[in-house]
């Protein structure tokens, strides 16, 4: 099918080189230039593994290019809405202006049959007004919501082969002409039994929501649990473990630390609430305020911690930051626990290194005060304590002997529980977990 793609960030960049290796002919299409430009040249304008080598299959093949120009959208039989809904400033709710600016870039282009698929996460009643926006310019196409539920480190392979693939439509009946069309783009996928499940509008649009908010809510339960754990002596880990072996719960998702960040959770969370109250359906979501003040005291039972951990001050400790990516894998600083916590302890007087494998010019350009390091052991050498914030391999694989003999202290806070505590400290360190003894 021919395909295009409005927006090329996180989200487009992936579904376009993804629906290129499918097999359709794929155009993206993106304000960006810069974007625009290092995706025409196979290179990712962001870090995601796996997409430079796909970029590069796919392109050779002819079947994926990128341009800055709407116009490119003409004769495309589907057309995917991929850009952000950032956090409006100064509000809780989502900035929705960039998929309105989309979806009436394609109008022009839309021919009868065609199918606009919204992939965007968008508070919901948006993909409703947007369909009517669809039918008044051409009557015989249509709009469907089709939210994506991928994650970043793992995007391709989320992608290809996601877990079920979810399709609002006008009405949400299984036989909605769109149903037939969607099924086709990803008819690869389906033929291996993925499932997928046709609804309306409004439940395409929670889904998603729903689906960010239990996860942000399972990620704040444990780490509500880990503060009592730290009130009684108890230890977080093993407790996720044992109630994780109950299949109702399950371990997934339920590791305490310092809490979740990116560019989804947080502000999902916040637009979720502030959609409800617009709804009239406030009191149903005043728990994610809960769970949102959860994870936000993390970082600030961090700080505490590390000054407990130098000997009740800061000032003037040389404290070393492993990782300022929100996750592994990724070189994404929205919204970062680490790089918060980072820019909190510098404030209070610590002299912090950050160091990270990816997330450097990214952080640079977000906390300029900060200093960064991306040569690891530099960044440890002479430090009065490190804290690990960011679980990439390269710091988990770290071995407590050799990086002993380069600090100052051994003083090691593994804000993502994922050291081995015994192992650290017969190397003669004082270890802190959170949420743990
Ligand atoms: C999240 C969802 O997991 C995806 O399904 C969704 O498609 C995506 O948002 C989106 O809306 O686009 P992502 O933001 O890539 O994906 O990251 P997650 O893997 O969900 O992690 C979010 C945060 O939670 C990270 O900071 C991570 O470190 C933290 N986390 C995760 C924990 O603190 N504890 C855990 O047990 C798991």
């Amino acid at each position: 099918m021919r395909i295009s793609v409005i927006g090329c960030g996180y989200l487009g960049a992936v579904h376009a080189a993804c629906m290129a290796k499918l097999g359709h002919d794929v155009v993206g299409i993106d304000v960006d230039e810069q974007k625009i430009a290092a995706l025409s040249n196979a290179t990712a304008p962001f870090y995601e593994p796996g997409l430079v080598d796909l970029l590069e299959e796919v392109q050779l093949t002819g079947s994926l290019s990128f341009t800055t120009d709407m116009t490119a959208a003409a004769g495309c039989d589907v057309h995917f809405i991929c850009v952000g809904t950032p956090q409006k400033k100064g509000e809780n709710g989502a900035d929705v202006s960039y998929v309105d600016a989309a979806l009436y870039g394609i109008l022009p282009h839309l021919k009868a049959g065609n199918i606009v698929v919204g992939k965007s996460t968008v508070p919901v009643g948006t993909a409703s007004r947007l369909s009517a926006v669809v039918t008044g310019a051409e009557p015989l196409a249509h709009l469907v919501w089709n939210p994506e539920f991928l994650r970043e480190g793992h995007a391709v392979a989320d992608t290809i082969r996601p877990d079920r693939f979810v399709y609002g439509v006008d009405g949400g009946a299984e036989d909605h002409p769109a149903v037939d069309v969607l099924d086709e783009v990803y008819a690869a996928a389906l033929d291996s039994g993925i499932p997928r499940l046709v609804t309306d509008h409004p439940t395409a649009e929670l889904v998603k929501t729903a689906a960010n908010s239990f996860l942000a809510t399972k990620i704040s339960f444990i780490n509500a649990m880990a503060e009592v754990c730290e009130a009684t002596g108890a230890d977080v880990t093993q407790l996720a473990d044992a109630i994780g072996m109950d299949d109702r719960i399950g371990r997934k998702f339920l590791n305490a630390g310092i809490g979740f960040g990116g560019g989804c959770l947080p502000k999902d969370i916040r637009a979720f609430m502030a959609r409800a109250g617009e709804l009239g359906a406030d009191q149903a979501l005043t728990f994610l305020r809960e769970v949102d003040a959860i994870n936000m005291r993390r970082r600030g039972r961090v700080v505490e911690l590390a000054r407990e951990l130098c000997g009740g001050t800061l000032m003037g400790q040389r404290i070393t930051v492993l990782g300022a990516a929100f996750k592994p894998n990724s070189d994404d600083v929205r919204d970062s626990p680490a790089l918060s916590i980072a820019a909190q302890l510098q404030l209070q007087g610590a002299v912090v290194t950050v160091t990270d494998p990816k997330a450097l010019d990214n952080a640079a350009k977000r906390f300029p005060e900060l200093h960064y390091e991306s040569d690891l052991d530099e960044a440890i050498n002479g430090a009065d304590a490190l804290l690990l914030l960011t679980e990439w391999k390269a710091h988990t694989d770290l071995d407590p002997h050799s990086v002993g003999d380069l600090v100052t202290s051994r003083r090691m806070l593994d804000g993502r529980n994922i050291l081995d505590a015994t192992k650290w400290r017969s190397a003669g360190w004082t270890y802190r977990g959170l949420g743990r003894p």
